[in-house]
């Protein structure tokens, strides 16, 4: 954070009148701002405890001062207005600091009350620079604003510099880890620093210092179990963060069946990330992100997960839903704050799951929220030069809006469809392996057969199943089952529970062909529930043009 230090010495030494500091740390950047600022009656203002004089201690041999202060703060009222008085007024003969915290609850210009305190800093904005009133002394004062959240006025956006505390990057982190490594006279072997530095992304300086120590603490060394740690730790802030999700990387899935295309495809982009800065040097575009929809079960969620271990990026989940506030502006910082944490620790995996479901309220126009949010977001994604790949999942895309599709936001978009027998085979043995089954025992071939008999039964019930779905809806519905398509990858995975459950309440040591059949004989494929959708899904994925992504 030295780059934090020096930003509030330049603003000091150059008496900038008013600065906004935008950190989640407003402990330590007040800790600097008392450093920097031993030359000037340096008062704190926020709504509990109204004005503090900071540094009351410096001013003990300067009774004049210390009477006058003392004095007036006695009589000062916690009142916001009442200390910009107080300030104004002990600004026109003392070299003065003013620090406003949780400075955007005291400004927001729908509040009438705010409206009159953001005049108020205007007029002593005016009055610092001394252009105002001919005869008037300017006022010897710089006001710092900060809050976690930047919100700024209109009619100050002008005078405001604006500082945001990032967060460190890779390398800073390794820093702050080898400084810490000689302070306390340990050492990691090279692989784990590594492990250290991606666990430890995405913090601030200060909570990866406390979380070194308290690592230490625990057991006296640092070692591969404190991994869990910074992530259980990051895993609690985000979730205070709420609407970003840090999802542990080492345990997502390592495989997925079928989806070849999108499994190719996503590899050209690993290698890319993998070499980014040649890949870049001979001008190759960082890939910007990818959307995933189609049928619901069958791994567009999964895919993005697998995406994360694929590439070996932190992965992190956004929920749509929350990010829209209730509050004016909420809904933006929310996005903000977002995009800043996944900036700050790429290169990154933002996963935006179902995303259609915060587009709820755009295509009627009800909504300029969700719209505005939409239009940042697309907005960050195109102009974005920090290495954070998007990937979007929607089940229904009839709620995005066309332009959001248009070629250049996504580099693909791909069509996730009903597996068909060849990776239907492919989902049976992963998930059969998952729970630690080997599939020797059993002729995939003959399942399969079986699940396409169901799904003949299921033709035949539709044909006889008058007015159900449209003209087009059947014939694509047709078509797929003709296909042998028609259960989704959940639908398979919810067998081979079923199955296991079965084995292991039996007490069989192996899992017999027939054991799976019979199971599959009583399922229900999805499709059954989604065929008045179909026809539509598939005409959409043929109007935007999507891969299909097996
Ligand atoms: N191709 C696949 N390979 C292996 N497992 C799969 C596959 N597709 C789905 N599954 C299994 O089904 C579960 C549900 O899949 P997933 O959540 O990825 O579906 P989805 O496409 O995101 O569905 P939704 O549209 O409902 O969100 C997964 O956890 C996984 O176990
Ligand atoms: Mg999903």
């Amino acid at each position: 954070m030295e780059s934090l230090q020096e930003d509030v010495r330049n603003v000091i030494s150059a008496s900038h009148p008013i600065v906004y500091f935008r950190t989640d740390e407003e402990i330590e950047v007040l800790r600097i701002i008392s450093q920097e600022a031993a030359d000037y009656l340096l008062f704190s203002y926020d709504e509990i405890d109204g004005v503090r004089w900071l540094n009351e201690r410096n001013y003990k041999n300067n009774r004049r001062v210390l009477l006058r202060v003392r004095n007036q703060l006695e009589s000062l009222k916690p009142d916001f207005l009442e200390a910009l008085s107080f300030i104004r007024d002990i600004s026109r003969s003392e070299r003065t600091i003013f620090v406003v915290l949780s400075a955007d609850t005291l400004m927001k210009e729908e509040n009438p009350q705010s409206q009159k305190s953001i005049r108020f800093i205007k007029n002593l904005v005016n009055e610092i620079k001394g252009d105002l009133v001919e005869d008037e002394e300017s006022l010897l004062l710089s006001i710092f604003l900060i809050s976690d959240k930047l919100l700024i006025p209109s009619l100050l956006e002008k005078d405001i510099l604006v500082f945001e505390a990032d967060y460190p990057s890779r390398d800073e982190i390794r820093e702050i880890l080898d400084e810490f490594l000689e302070m306390q006279d340990l050492s990691l072997s090279d692989e784990l620093k590594v492990e250290f530095v991606s666990a430890l992304q995405g913090l601030t300086r200060s909570e990866i210092e406390n979380l070194l120590f308290l690592a230490v603490i625990n057991d006296g060394v640092l070692d591969d179990k404190d991994v869990d740690l910074f992530i259980n730790y990051k895993k609690q802030i985000v979730r205070k963060n709420a609407i970003i999700e840090y999802i542990d990387v080492r345990k997502l899935p390592t495989d997925i069946g079928g989806l070849k295309n999108l499994k190719e495809w996503l590899e050209r982009k690993r290698d890319i990330f993998k070499n980014l800065d040649t890949a870049i040097k001979y001008g190759v575009d960082i890939p910007k992100g990818v959307l995933l929809f189609g049928m619901p079960g069958c791994g567009k969620s999964l895919a993005s997960k697998y995406t994360a271990k694929l590439m070996g990026l932190p992965l992190l989940r956004l929920d749509m839903g929350r990010i829209m506030g209730p509050y004016l502006g909420q809904s933006e910082e929310n996005l903000r704050k977002a995009i800043k944490i996944a900036e700050s620790i790429a290169p990154s995996i933002l996963w935006i799951d179902e995303i259609e479901k915060a587009l709820a309220g755009v295509k009627g126009g009800s909504s300029d929220t969700v719209v505005r949010i939409f239009g940042a977001l697309l907005t960050w994604m195109q102009e974005k030069e920090k290495p954070v790949f998007v990937i979007a999942t929607a089940n229904d895309i009839s709620a995005i809006p066309p332009e959001f599709l248009r070629k250049g936001r996504f580099d693909e978009i791909f069509f996730v469809d009903f597996p068909d027998d060849k990776s239907i085979k492919e989902i049976f043995e992963i998930h059969f392996k998952k729970r630690g089954k080997n599939t020797n025992s059993i002729d995939l071939e003959r399942v399969l057969e079986e699940l396409r008999r169901k799904l003949n039964e299921l033709e035949g019930k539709l044909s006889n199943h008058k007015g159900s779905g449209g003209q087009e809806d059947f014939k694509v519905l047709k078509k797929l089952l003709k296909e042998g398509k028609g259960y989704s990858g959940a639908d398979i995975e919810s067998i081979v529970s079923e199955v296991v459950e079965n084995a292991f309440l039996n007490g069989k040591e192996t899992i017999s062909t027939e054991d799976v059949i019979a199971v599959v004989r009583k399922s229900k494929p999805i499709v059954e529930t989604l065929k008045d959708k179909i026809g539509d899904l598939y005409d959409r994925c043929e109007k935007i043009g999507a891969q299909p992504a097996d």
